[in-house]
């Protein structure tokens, strides 16, 4: 298992369809390459978690890289994982503005007890956490 972390800047402030949009195609994606992970959205920055096989994983990274819907994408982190953090999302969601989009599947509500629970302290939980905290999700 590897995993890579990064922060990007969206082009635009993204609606809830268009965040919709990536999701609903990043899980075919991810599920057909046995994907999973968590991407998070506050006031026009991403940051996203890929975990699975590293060959997947780098696969997927180089498509987002060349997506024009963000530019200034930062690796913070990548190597390898004992097991995934992730293990039943395809690709988990959090965001600020989240009206429409907490009915959808694997939405995390940032303000929650076990919002990131985990026992597992590493450098994707770690970043995750920090970034909401620092957005102030709510
Ligand atoms: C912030 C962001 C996160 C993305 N995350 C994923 C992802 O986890 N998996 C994925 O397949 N595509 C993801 N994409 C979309 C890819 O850049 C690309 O549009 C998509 O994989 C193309 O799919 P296709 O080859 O089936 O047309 C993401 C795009 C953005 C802007």
């Amino acid at each position: 298992m590897f995993n890579i972390i990064y922060l990007s800047t969206a082009n635009h402030l993204f609606t809830d369809f268009e965040l919709a949009e990536i999701l609903s195609v990043s899980r075919d994606n991810n599920v057909a390459n046995e994907l999973t992970g968590m991407l998070m959205y506050a006031g026009g920055t991403f940051m996203q978690v890929l975990e699975g096989e590293r060959e997947a994983v780098m696969a997927t990274y180089h498509k987002i890289l060349l997506d024009d819907r963000h530019r200034n994408v930062i690796e913070l982190a990548a190597g390898p994982l004992q097991t995934r953090n992730f293990p039943d999302w395809s690709m988990g969601f959090a965001s600020v503005n989240a009206d429409v989009l907490e009915e959808f599947e694997g939405y995390v509500d940032p303000q929650s007890q076990s919002f990131l629970n985990s026992e597992k302290v590493n450098a994707a939980i770690i970043m995750l956490k920090g970034f909401a905290e620092n957005n102030k999700m709510n």
